[in-house]
């Protein structure tokens, strides 16, 4: 059984479905990217997964267990982290007291006696922020702040991670650092579930990927296989290399203009895989 099963999900606001069965899974110990134009409903399925939207119809189940209707914080609790794609750290407090505040949650009653610096400590060099403890959080550059988000995460020990758009801000080395932690996680046993606009990290760090387009899931597999698939190629540039229609290319309101570049689906060398 998979650490993480969507099962046919359907969300609808009013007229709109932003989810349309969806079904996907997501491995403990392996990084998985949830991937496809904007407006695609990757966020949307975050928010199901981990307990912000009640779906219209369909299942989560997490670690063994059907979660669907059980409240975030108690997914919380069985280990599920979550990152926001808006920003959701403590303004008015250092990036510090940030991890502390989410250190003592995660402890309950043994957070009354204050963590050790050497948690604390391990967690922001872990990220790799250290340099920034002291700051206020609403006055360090956004990819810092994406990588408090992340370490607030990782203080609550989770077996799932959900990162929506977590590279979004960070220069390329750090990106490129930012890759290897995540490796380093998944190998620690973590399940990575990741929504990411940044393609070379994607083709990079995850080991299979699902792509969502209109709400439903175009494709499923592993990077290479993704990449050269005629179905994505298309959602994400209008049209594919196996059928080139540059008319189609220019809908580009569910499209992202900065999306139509064709390093947005870079060779990579394991060009193998099942697609579905
Ligand atoms: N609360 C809401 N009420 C109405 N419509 C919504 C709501 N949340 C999302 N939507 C719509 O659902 C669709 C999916 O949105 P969602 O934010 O999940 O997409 P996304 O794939 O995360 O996009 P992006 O890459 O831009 O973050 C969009 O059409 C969006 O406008
Ligand atoms: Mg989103």
């Amino acid at each position: 059984m998979s650490l993480l099963e969507v099962d046919d999900v359907v969300v609808q606001f009013g007229g709109v479905t932003a989810v349309n069965h969806a079904s996907f899974v997501a491995e403990a110990g392996r990084i998985t990217g949830l991937i496809g134009p904007n407006g695609a409903g990757k966020t949307t399925c975050f928010n199901v997964i981990s307990g912000l939207q009640k779906p219209t119809k369909g299942k989560v189940r997490f670690d063994s267990k059907t979660v669907t209707n059980m409240p975030v914080h108690r997914r919380s609790k069985r280990g599920m982290g979550r990152t926001f794609q808006r920003l959701e750290a403590f303004g008015s407090l250092s990036v510090r007291e940030n991890v502390r505040v989410a250190l003592d949650i995660h402890r309950g009653l043994l957070g009354l006696v204050k963590p050790g610096a050497a948690d604390l400590d391990a967690l922001l060099e872990r990220v790799g922020i250290s340099a920034y403890a002291a700051e206020r959080a609403d006055s360090i550059p956004t990819g810092t702040a994406r990588l408090l988000e992340l370490a607030r995460c990782l203080a609550g020990e989770p077996k799932l991670l959900l990162l929506d758009e977590p590279s979004s801000g960070l220069d390329e080395s750090e990106t490129g650092a930012f890759g290897d932690l995540l490796k380093d996680l998944a190998a620690g046993g973590c399940g990575i579930l990741m929504v990411e606009h940044d393609m070379d990290l994607v083709m990079k760090v995850c080991d299979e990927i699902h792509v969502l387009d209109f709400g439903s899931v175009i494709a499923s597999g592993l990077p290479g296989a993704i990449r050269s698939n005629p179905k994505v190629q298309k959602a994400y540039l209008g049209y594919s290399d196996e059928a080139p229609d540059e008319s189609a290319a220019l809908v580009g309101t569910h499209h992202d203009p900065a999306l139509h570049d064709t390093s947005v689906l870079p060779v990579v060398p394991d060009e193998i895989g099942a697609v579905r």
